[in-house]
């Protein structure tokens, strides 16, 4: 458990933390300021942060409020002196989960930490089984949890389309929506990038014995297999064409025949597409059919590529090396704070695969308890010392303009003219370096 003690009073940092450090699995961190704390909480997943009321600077009510606002599931507990019990009953509804008054003992404190570790240690278990892989709390993230929380109070089953590079958890979010929604229904997928495109049609619709010359016996079909349930076409870019025009038909009729069958079968299922592919793009080239693409694509769900949500990467990091830990027997257990930030520099093509398989890779090699930047690959340090080459080089290139700039008191046209750049060009480099004008 990472506990967090915000407070300005060094005496009481120092007390609950010796006191929190009395407790077994737990990592103490401390902060004087709201701002420092919020730094810390945007940087670990911390479970539980306890907080001073009253803290120079933000108030902790308004940390508290930016930990709800940015959805990080953190455990409040907030400190109070006995004349703001009013504030604390605030902080209550705001979503605390608990507040103690100072003056405190602490043997009342520790009870009250223990207590909430035992009730997240128990809802965490609820929530691996519920939820085991779907991690993040980026803006994209939580918008995705949100929609499919809409979905899920209409009741209603609103074709969704999932768009996403490749590797940015296009399956997991599809997991997640059966999850959610539909939990204990049926749940059928067909990646239509895997299977040759004359197999389609069979996979989906079924066929009757006899239908052509290898349907040795009646095959049900994966319409009909996810009836009630989902189905969940995965890399619906690559669907068979002409395969298309029959599934606009099935979900337009909600009904559908076997290959080979008179008799119609009707059906109820809630269709998710996946794709990695521009549809847009296919459609220009006759690829795919846009009325398919308005019909499947009526609840978009967009998952941004990692490097454009970069928060996510430190609780990505982390719930990658709890997961290798034992099937690795590693005793890596966390990952130094500097790396993790050429980590979050880093451009990740592959997405969260890459990021997974990196973790992975370097736990394999890895044998101590913090990992570093030596264990990384050269391409991810490489990254990182191209990126302090430039700004070794933007230093260089401020210095210059400024020792120009001085030896001709600042006249503009001067030391643009001994730079060999445009007026517009030195203006804009001193805006870049915030080079005032003397
Ligand atoms: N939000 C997430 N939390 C935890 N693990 C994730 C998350 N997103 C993706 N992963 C992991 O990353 C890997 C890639 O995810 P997934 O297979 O869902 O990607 P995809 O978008 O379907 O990729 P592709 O287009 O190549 O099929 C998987 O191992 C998955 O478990
Ligand atoms: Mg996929």
């Amino acid at each position: 458990m990472k506990i967090l003690i915000i407070d300005d009073e060094m005496s009481i940092r120092f007390s609950l933390k010796s006191t929190m450090e009395l407790i077994e699995n737990t990592k103490i961190f401390s902060a004087e300021t709201g701002e420092e704390g919020l730094e810390i909480l945007n940087k670990e997943k911390i479970d539980i942060a306890i907080i001073d009321i009253s803290l120079p600077g933000i108030s902790g009510i308004q940390v508290l409020e930016k930990i709800k606002e940015k959805g990080i599931k953190t455990h409040v507990i907030m400190i109070t002196y006995m004349s703001e019990v009013r504030l604390a009953v605030k902080a209550m509804k705001i979503g605390a989960k608990d507040y103690f008054t100072k003056p405190f003992s602490l043997s009342e404190v520790r009870e009250i930490v223990e207590n909430l570790i035992d009730s997240i240690d128990k809802n965490n278990k609820k929530e691996d089984i519920d939820n085991p892989n779907f991690i993040g709390h980026s803006n994209n993230i939580l918008k995705i949890k949100d929609t499919v929380n809409r979905i899920k109070n209409s009741g209603r089953h609103t074709n969704v389309l999932i768009e996403g590079e490749s590797g940015t958890g296009k399956e997991v979010v599809a997991a997640y929506i059966r999850d959610v929604c539909m939990k204990d229904k049926p749940f059928v997928a067909l990646n239509c990038a895997a299977i040759p495109k004359s197999l389609q049609e069979s996979e989906l619709f079924g066929y009757e014995k006899g239908a052509f010359s290898d349907a040795k016996s009646t095959k049900e079909g994966l319409f009909e297999k996810s009836n009630g349930g989902i189905l969940f076409l995965d890399e619906i870019g690559d669907m068979d064409i002409e395969l298309q025009a029959k599934l606009l038909r099935v979900i337009q009729e909600k009904k559908f025949r076997r290959i080979g069958s008179t008799k119609e079968i009707e059906i109820d299922v809630f269709l998710i597409s996946a794709t990695n592919k521009n549809i847009k793009k296919l459609i220009e080239k006759g690829l795919f059919r846009e009325d398919l693409y308005y019909r499947i694509n009526i609840i978009p769900i967009n998952i941004e590529p990692l490097r454009n949500r970069k928060e996510d990467i430190g609780e990505l990091v982390q719930h990658f090396i709890n997961h290798f830990k034992h099937s690795l027997n590693s005793p890596v257990k966390s990952i130094n704070s500097d790396t993790l930030k050429i980590l979050e520099k880093y451009k990740w093509q592959g997405n969260i695969r890459e990021l997974k398989n990196t973790i992975e890779r370097v736990m394999i090699l890895a044998d101590k308890e913090e990992l570093t930047i030596d264990d990384f690959p050269e391409e991810i340090k490489e990254s990182a010392s191209s990126s302090n080459s430039r700004k070794k080089l933007n230093q260089t290139e401020k210095e210059t303009i400024e020792d120009v700039l001085k030896s001709h008191n600042y006249n503009i046209t001067k030391a643009s003219e001994e730079l060999g750049i445009t007026r517009t060009t030195l203006r804009s480099k001193m805006r870049k370096y915030s080079i005032d004008k003397q």
